[in-house]
């Protein structure tokens, strides 16, 4: 069946993602989408919080009980990123870049973060992906940009909501017959994919520094190290080495 997002707006609640994995354990079907003006305990990745002013943002949280092999399941995290990426360029024509695994950038700067979690719930495992797009007011403190600073196409939160549901459709479905064109169409859109120097944190502890050189099938980052050695990233920050 195609994807069929259904969505519930609030006015405010502690996380869009949170609310999406009650409802997941409860029963909740694939589809669900939970939008909101604001968050009071919005999730980022790798436990940081992430800033959601009321109507400054895109808050919203989509629930998938995915039917085909977990092993592709990671692709699902970069898939989400190409759907934002192609929103983007096609309601505000925009010109971003994907860093790795799914921030979107614009000059650098963070325009959105994805925030996918798996959960286990009585009808099986099943993610939500939480999507945070800034539509205006970005601190720039944070390195942050917003769609306002940077389109000059008035857009609408409802026009990019549906936009990244139209793009996230397409890529759901082809997802499982055709991952390896999910990795070939991040790699088109990602200056990430080779040849950037980046520095590694695991968040464990483990921080390395390398130049990247593509992916492998599962979507992890392959980092060649100084010594000549590849490390694969599963999950982690890397970040741009910067110049000085
Ligand atoms: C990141 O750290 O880059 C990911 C940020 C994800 C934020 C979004 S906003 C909507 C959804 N609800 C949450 O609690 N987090 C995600």
């Amino acid at each position: 069946m195609p994807f069929q997002p259904k969505i519930q707006r609030l006015d405010s609640i502690d996380s869009t993602n949170l609310e999406a994995l009650r409802q997941a354990k409860a029963g909740a079907p694939e589809g669900l989408c939970i939008v909101a003006r604001t968050q009071t305990r919005c999730r980022g990745r790798l436990d940081r919080t992430w800033q959601s002013p009321p109507g400054a943002g895109l808050y919203m949280s989509l629930l998938l009980r995915p039917e085909f092999a977990m092993t592709a399941w990671p692709l699902i995290t970069l898939m989400a990123a190409l759907a934002v990426y192609e929103s983007l360029m096609k309601t505000c024509d925009l010109r971003a870049d994907i860093k790795w695994p799914n921030d979107i950038l614009v000059d650098e700067k963070k325009i959105c973060g994805i925030l996918s979690e798996m959960i286990d719930t009585p009808s099986g495992h099943a993610i939500v992906l939480g999507i945070g797009i800034n539509l205006r007011d970005a601190d720039p403190e944070l390195n942050a940009t917003s769609i306002d600073a940077e389109s000059q196409f008035p857009v609408t939160r409802r026009e990019v909501i549906a936009a990244v549901h139209e793009e996230l459709a397409i890529n759901y479905e082809r997802l499982p017959t055709q991952p390896s064109s999910i990795t070939k169409e991040w790699s088109h859109r990602s200056s990430y994919f080779s040849g950037k120097e980046v520095s590694v944190d695991l968040g464990n502890g483990e921080a390395y520094t390398g130049t990247t050189c593509g992916l492998e099938e599962s979507g992890a980052l392959r980092v060649r190290l100084p010594d000549g050695s590849l490390k694969t990233v599963h999950a982690g920050d890397v970040t741009r080495l910067r110049k000085v």
